[in-house]
Order: structure tokens, then sequence, then C-alpha cells
């Protein structure tokens, strides 16, 4: 028989548990269910309303998710074949993201939990992306994570669950970032990432030497010299029309020149903090881990450098809501919940 938490219970009580995780946090709206017998749905409605745009449009973002956030949770708690009291508690991403688009998200999560009394979870966006590691596989802890997504680009070393030592991060663009404005330089739609890629496979990744940022012996990154280097490089084949005959010809060849200078950086300073730390569990994780390049290089790293490499499912790379409610899953049966003072936060410690 299940006992369902409730709000009246003391903090410590573990029993079992259903998870509703909800994230909007940037322009995908996603749901899903998370109990103690593991993923029971995730759905996310991705903003086609932002491509047009050439990037996301923070008001256009939160009055998307605002439409579409009850039909999302509804079609979650169907597929999870769940009412909503049997939720006993409402995980959702509490920041980093766009204010407007986080604060949907929680004022829905608060509102839920008042009508049918269950507690509420705030997730950290970033730590969710690592934990989606958690989802179908078992990993070990301590951990080495690369964390990179369209905001932030991270080393962490993750000693135990949720304590995260940061060793080295991006000093201006975030991979994932890097992937779409070079992407707009080279005329693709948004989000250039995932598009980067598929080209890059019917192309020369040695076409044209881009400069590898490695700052030194540190474990930072940085991307946004290699996103002035392309366009001086564009620059360099002529005129207007030249250019465009140029990129017309060679997209291919510099999607997978770009994404050769974006993965090599990220995968060397990954072997680095391997040699560091001696940790042998390593983990990919955020947006850009879904890049098949990446994907590729680091497992040559994990076999040469005998470790176990965790990458998540493709469908839990980008933002979704599964790895907001394994991570809520993990926070509420530590007994850690939040209450409805709940805040939204923008940046990482603010
Ligand atoms: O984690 P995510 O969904 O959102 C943030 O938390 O930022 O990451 C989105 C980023 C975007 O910059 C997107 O272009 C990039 O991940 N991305 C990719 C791929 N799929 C998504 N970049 C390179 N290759 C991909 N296959
Ligand atoms: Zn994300």
């Amino acid at each position: 028989m299940r006992i369902t938490l409730k709000k009246h219970l003391p903090e410590y009580v573990t029993i079992l548990m259903n998870i509703l995780g909800i994230e909007s946090s940037c322009d995908e709206t996603a749901a899903a269910v998370y109990t103690d017998s593991g993923l029971k749905s995730n759905v996310v409605a991705s903003q086609t309303i932002h491509e047009k745009y050439g990037g996301v449009v923070p008001e256009l973002a939160s009055r998307a998710h605002q439409q579409t956030i009850w039909a999302t949770v509804e079609q979650a708690l169907e597929e999870a074949k769940l009412r909503p009291d049997s939720i006993d508690a409402v995980a959702v991403t509490q920041g980093p993201g766009l204010m407007g688009a986080l604060l949907v998200g929680i004022c829905f999560a608060k509102g839920f939990s008042l009508t049918h009394g269950s507690r509420l979870v705030g997730v950290n966006h970033m730590d969710a992306h690592i934990y989606a590691n958690f989802i179908d596989q078992t990993p070990e802890f301590p951990f080495l994570s690369l964390t990179v997504s369209g905001g932030h680009t991270q080393l962490e070393y993750v000693s135990e669950p949720f304590k995260h030592k940061i060793l080295g991060k991006t000093r201006d663009d975030a991979a994932g970032e890097a992937f779409d404005k070079i992407g707009k330089i080279l005329g693709l739609p948004y989000p250039a990432g995932p598009v980067m890629d598929r080209r890059s496979q019917n192309g020369d990744p040695k076409f044209h030497a881009f400069p590898k940022a490695l700052l030194g012996e540190g474990l930072d990154f940085s991307f946004s010299g290699l996103k002035t280097s392309v366009l001086y490089y564009l620059q360099r084949q002529g005129d207007e029309q030249e250019q465009l005959d140029f990129l017309n010809r060679h997209t291919d060849d510099l999607c997978a020149a770009v994404s050769e200078a974006i993965t090599e950086a990220l995968v060397r300073k990954l072997g680095a903090a391997i040699r560091q730390t001696r940790c042998k569990n390593i983990f990919l994780a955020g947006g850009v881990s879904a890049n098949s390049m990446l994907r590729a290089k680091t497992k040559a790293l994990a076999a040469e450098q005998d470790a176990k490499l965790y990458i998540p499912k493709m469908a839990y790379c980008t933002d979704n809501a599964a790895m907001i409610a394994i991570t809520g899953h993990m926070l509420a049966r530590r007994g850690t919940f939040s209450d409805l003072g709940m805040k939204a936060f923008a940046r990482v410690g603010g």
C-alpha cells in the first residue's frame, strides 16, 4: 500500500513518492512524472516562435509557457496514469533561466501545491542536467561532469549528491551559445547547434583549423575568439556575393571545422580534469551533450583514460522535465523541500 506524503508530515519521513517535474526556464515548456519505480512520463512542448527572431525573445517565451503549461502537465499526468491528488511533491526549476519564464513554472507549481496538498521542491536547472544521467543509469559518486548548455559551460567535481565543486567554467560564451552564434554567421536557423551537428556529418573537420582556445593549463574555457575568427575567415573570402558562394559550397565543411574546434577544446579540458582529480567516473550533461562529435570524442577519451562514461539519452540532453522530476525526487528523499516563499533566480548565486 502506498502512503501519500502530505504537507503535515515531517520532512524526514521516507516513504513512497510521486513527483511531478516542471521546467520552464527558457523556451521549452515541459512536464514529467517520476516515481519510486522510475520515469512515468516526459512531455516537452518546444516553442518555435523564436526561430524567426534568431534567438529566444523572453516576453514571448513567458507568454507561450503560460499558454501551454496546463496542457503539458495534464498530458504528463495522463501518460503516468496519475491523478493530480496522487502527486506528493511538485519539483520546479527555480533557476538559472529567464526570470519571466521561470515565474510561470513556479507560480503554476505553487498553485498546484495549494490545490492538491503536494509539497514543493525548487530545483537548480544546471544540477538537473547532471542528474539526468541517473534516469536510466546507476552511476556512482564521485564523478566529474562536463556540463555544456546554451547558457553555461563548466567542469564540476561532484563528491556526493548536491556537493558540486566548479573546477573550470567559460570566461565568455557558453559552448551552446558558440554553436548558435557561429551558426547565425553561417546563415543557419536558430538554434544552430543541432543543425551544425547534422551538417558537420557531411563535412571535413580539417577543412580549416580554427583556433581552439585552451587558455594555458587551467580548466577555464573561452569561445568568443572562435566566433570572431569565423567571421574574419568568411570576410576574407571576398565581397558579399563571393562570401555567399563560398558558404553555399562549404557550409558542411565549416560546420565540421567549427564543431571540431569547440569539441576539441571541451574534451582536452575534460582530459586535464581527469588527470588532475584522478576521477575515473565522467559525465556529459546539458544540451550540447547531444552533439555527436562531442559524444564520439568523449567516448574515445574515456577509453584512453580507462574511465567510465555516462551520457544522457538524447531525450534528456536538451531541456526537459524528466531531469527536474528525478532531481526533485532525489531532493525530496533527502527531506529537502521548499515552501510557498520560493523565489526564482535568473543567475547562479543571484
Ligand atoms: O541545455 P539546453 O537545452 O538549454 C540550456 O540550458 O541552455 O541547451 C541548449 C543548447 C543550445 O545552444 C543548442 O544549440 C545546443 O544546446 N545543442 C546542441 C545540440 N543540441 C542542442 N549543440 C550542438 N550539437 C547538438 N546536437
Ligand atoms: Zn538546460
